[in-house]
């Protein structure tokens, strides 16, 4: 099925989700590191990785939203209505995090002067002035929106795996793929 439906998710939103997540947690680990490396080629390279998958996200990141205005989205398996509005927020916050950490990334390289190409393919041009005072907000959000995903990130996987160890139902499941797909 390409479509959700009202009880399942449909094969377009689990790609979008588990590809995403991986490069997600790719780009959060590149991030993490880099910036203590020496000058040298390595961080050279992690850094043009690290923008490029971010650009990447930041694609993505709308052409997921648009799919998922396009589709009705099945209401979290809970009774508790306090949990089930804690799932859908978290599903925001996700969005919303991840926008602004691409965004603030991209402001931070160019209030550095630094380019921001897409796998040597093109270059974004620059979102604010270079300068030393746009360059310690934006580093400022992108690192502070960075710890808030990881909280984010340890709710909503806690929460999937409480509900498939423990509670026992369809919520990991429906997220994952059917033999037929
Ligand atoms: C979802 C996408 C992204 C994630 C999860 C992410 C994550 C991170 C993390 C965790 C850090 C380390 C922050 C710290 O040291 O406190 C970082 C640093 C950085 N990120 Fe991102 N980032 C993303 C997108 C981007 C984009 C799109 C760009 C630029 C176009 C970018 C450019 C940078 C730069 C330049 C640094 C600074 C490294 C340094 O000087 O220490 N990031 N990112
Ligand atoms: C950074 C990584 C991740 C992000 C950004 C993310 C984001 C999201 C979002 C936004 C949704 C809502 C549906 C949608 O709009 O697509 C969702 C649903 C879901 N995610 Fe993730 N996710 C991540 C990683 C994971 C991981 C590692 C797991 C499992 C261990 C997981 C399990 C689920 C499940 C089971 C659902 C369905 C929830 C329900 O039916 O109520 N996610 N995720």
């Amino acid at each position: 099925m390409l479509k959700n439906t009202n009880t399942n998710y449909g094969v377009i939103t689990k790609n979008f989700h588990w590809l995403m997540a991986l490069v997600i947690v790719i780009n959060f680990s590149i991030g993490f590191i880099m910036g203590d490396l020496e000058r040298g080629p390595l961080r050279f390279f992690l850094f043009n990785l690290h923008k490029s998958f971010g650009i990447l996200i930041l694609f993505f990141i709308f052409l997921r939203l648009f799919w998922r205005f396009m589709n009705v989205v099945p209401d979290p398996l809970q009774e508790n209505k306090l949990l089930k509005v804690t799932a859908k927020s978290v599903h925001y916050f996700f969005y919303a995090a991840i926008i602004i950490l691409t965004f603030s990334g991209w402001a931070y390289s160019s209030a550095r002067g630094a380019s921001v190409s897409f796998f040597g393919l093109f270059s974004l041009p620059p979102l604010v002035e270079k300068s030393d005072a746009n360059s310690d907000v934006a580093f400022s959000i992108h690192s502070n929106i960075g710890l808030i995903l990881v909280g984010l990130f340890i709710i909503h996987v806690g929460a999937s795996l409480y509900h498939h160890y423990i509670k026992k139902d369809q919520t990991l499941k429906r997220m994952w793929f059917k033999k037929s797909e």
